[in-house]
């Protein structure tokens, strides 16, 4: 088989933590859908493969939320989110998930090769870890702040505002995602994969064999990465969600989660080969297959850097021929965020604008985020339906069915000598398909569409020429009007044929409408061949699309307000704001900085604690009900704020000379309000 006959086609596996939203769709499965379409209509062998990414921290944190386990949480996402990319017309050959067996297998045995083959690097070393939640801190367990763009709020593998990777230790101020506390280190055994080793070669592999054929983004970030420094990437965790590192010594350890999933790239294919009775090897060991990975910008780093050391450590494997990665869309100018649930989600989309599959599809690749950061509003939504879609392709479409079921009970009516212009139409048809297909083969799918539709509004202007429109002709020349409804039919069947990678649910309804033979393919429409002999019955017409109404669109802004409301509004939880104080009655409060020296839980309490702090002016007893909330041997050396002449009263025979202060939830969670950096004891605040 010649390079560019088969096509191993990868879109990024989703996280299992929620479901798709539109960033999702319009950065990566839709532009990786319409590719794979558009190749397997080009009657290349295509394996396009997709599934669940299960494991990773930000699944653990959310069941804990959720208070279920993780895998229940990730069984509950996977279904939903296999089930919508289905309805949405996302072809996948196989929706696997890398908790199934064959994944788990998979992982294990590419890890257990390149143990052998001595590609890691054993290394004890420390690693931060939170001691009140005994457990260490990788990944989104942690926050810090960026090393390379100083985003105070990056994670411990990766920045998301500059798309860095680093390991956590690199953060400045890190903090645990779970105490908030400041991590303490520890040491802990793990491999590394040493990707300086790997700088040379993906130097000359990307930034320089790739750089006029990749994208500019994505070599750009590449090329950043590597001057600035690669460095041994631990590829293991001291976690107990994901896949058990296979090796003695390592109990309680798994796998990286950026370790296992791309591989699960293999593992679905494998499980959908075995199923189709095929040898999945060809897709994965041979030369001569194309691999082609499908992901957001935030992934670039993780397939164009960590997965090739990984295939190229382990030998046998083939290395994308291409990553595009698409930048991000936001929602109605603001940053798309499941957190905040600022969305449009799939599921909800299916539900809203039921059969409308195809008008999502569609704005999301006209306003595809493929050289920036673009902007999905519900009114352009509205606008590309109602005047592209309806008023130019569906428009010319259902023209030509009507008429020619008006005309000729819907028979396909014989030419009776074509004109120049007919002649001209009919091959300029034929120029389309490698148009279009040049385009998506470039990985410019917006170019590509615009292409489609262009073809449509040819057709548009052709039936609609002055004084050759078919319905005022048809009195008085009869026979010019069946040319010009012959050439109208071949368009139609055209776009039937061409419309199927972007707009599949349409083009099938077209073809079913036009009685279109599945023998008629992308290259019968580059061919002379008729697409629609004369004499060929079409059936009644049927609305392609039809207008969306204001009321639709507004119900959607009412719904994005409503979560804009429920985000900035205050939790009604919280105590309402006492009433106004002076300026002079607060000034009476002598607040000092102190520290405390010795802790004592009272005996037969359950909460209050007996305390000597060092005020600074003298060493005193001040007794506090925080006995739940902080253990005694964890309280000594703390700095406090202390209300220090506060009227001693009497707490179970102990008199308290003054009040520490604490901050509340409306949990009853209980913290002390304490300076951030070291200052005197005896310091004043006001
Ligand atoms: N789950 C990751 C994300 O949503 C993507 C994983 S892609 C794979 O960002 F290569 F790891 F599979
Ligand atoms: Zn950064």
């Amino acid at each position: 088989m010649s390079k560019q006959q088969r096509f191993t086609i990868t879109a990024a596996l989703p996280y299992t933590n929620g479901p798709v939203h539109i960033g999702h769709l319009a950065g990566v499965y839709v532009p990786a859908d319409i590719y794979a379409r558009y190749l397997r209509l080009k009657g290349k062998d295509v394996a396009f493969i997709c599934g669940s990414d299960e494991h990773g921290v930000p699944i653990t944190i959310k069941a804990k939320k959720e208070g279920i386990s993780p895998q229940e949480l990730v069984d509950r996402y996977h279904t939903m989110i296999g089930d919508s990319f289905e309805e949405f017309g996302i072809s996948f050959d196989n929706y696997s998930r890398t908790s199934a067996p064959i994944h788990h297998e998979t992982a294990s045995a590419f890890f257990t090769q390149l143990y052998h083959d001595g590609k890691f690097v054993e290394k004890v070393t420390e690693q931060l870890y939170d001691a009140q939640a005994d457990q260490f801190l990788a990944d989104r367990f942690v926050v810090g702040t960026c090393p390379k763009c100083g985003n105070p709020e990056s994670y411990g593998d990766q920045c998301e505002k500059c798309g860095t990777s680093h390991n956590a230790t690199d953060l400045i101020n890190p903090k645990s995602a779970i105490t908030g506390n400041q991590p303490q280190l520890k040491e802990t055994k793990h491999w590394f994969l040493p990707l300086d080793e790997y700088s040379e070669w993906l130097n000359q592999w990307i930034v320089e064999d790739h750089a006029t054929d990749w994208k500019s983004n994505v070599v750009g970030q590449v090329k950043s990465w590597i001057t600035d420094g690669l460095h041994p990437r631990a590829v293991t965790r001291d976690l107990d969600w994901g896949i058990p590192v296979p090796v003695k010594g390592a109990e309680g350890k798994v796998l990286y989660v950026w370790f296992d999933a791309p591989i699960g790239y293999i593992s679905a294919t494998k499980e959908w080969a075995a199923r189709e009775n095929k040898n999945w090897e060809d897709y994965w060991k041979d030369e001569d297959t194309s691999l082609v990975h499908f992901i957001g910008k935030d992934n670039i780093v993780f397939h164009c850097i960590i997965f090739p050391a990984m295939l190229k450590a382990h030998g046998d494997f083939i290395l994308p021929e291409n990553v595009p990665a698409n930048e991000f869309l936001n929602l109605e100018d603001d940053k798309i965020s499941t957190s905040r649930n600022w969305a449009v989600w799939l599921h909800e989309y299916l539900q809203d604008f039921p059969g409308q599959q195809d008008v999502l599809r569609y704005v999301l690749t006209a306003n595809a985020p493929e050289t920036k950061d673009n902007n999905f509003t519900w009114k352009d939504f509205q606008a590309r339906n109602n005047n592209e879609l309806v008023a130019n392709l569906g428009n010319f479409v259902n023209r030509v069915v009507v008429l020619t079921n008006k005309y000729y009970g819907g028979v396909v009516p014989q030419p009776t000598g074509l004109e120049p212009r007919d002649k001209e139409l009919l091959e300029k048809i034929k120029t389309y398909p490698g148009n279009i297909g040049g385009s998506l083969e470039r990985y410019r799918f917006r170019e590509s569409l615009a292409e489609l539709m262009h073809l449509s509004s040819l057709g548009n202007r052709y039936i609609a020429e002055e004084g050759l429109e078919p319905w005022k002709l048809v009195k008085t020349d009869p026979e010019k009007v069946q040319n010009i409804m012959y050439v109208c039919l071949q368009l139609t069947a055209a776009l039937a044929v061409l419309s199927e990678p972007f707009l599949p649910h349409t083009s099938k309804k077209l073809r079913h409408i036009l009685g279109l033979s599945d023998s008629v393919s992308w290259e019968t429409v580059e061919s002379e061949k008729a697409l629609l002999a004369a004499g060929h019955q079409v059936q009644k017409s049927q609305l392609l699309f039809s207008k969306i109404e204001d009321e639709q669109i507004q119900a959607q802004l009412d719904k994005l307000a409503t979560t804009k409301a429920n985000n900035t509004t205050q939790n009604p939880k919280l105590m309402p704001q006492k009433d106004e104080t002076q300026y002079d009655d607060f000034m009476k409060m002598d607040l000092r900085v102190g520290e405390i020296l010795t802790a004592e839980k009272m005996p037969k309490t359950d909460k209050l604690m007996v305390m000597t702090v060092d005020t600074g002016i003298d060493k005193r007893t001040i007794v506090s009900g925080i006995a739940q909330h902080y253990k005694a041997e964890d309280l000594v050396g703390r700095k406090v704020t202390v209300l220090v002449n506060l009227a001693p009263r009497k707490l179970r025979g102990v008199e308290s000379q003054g009040m520490i202060l604490l901050a509340e939830d409306p949990e009853g969670k209980l913290v002390f309000v304490n300076p951030d950096d070291e200052i005197l004891n005896g310091a004043t605040i006001a």
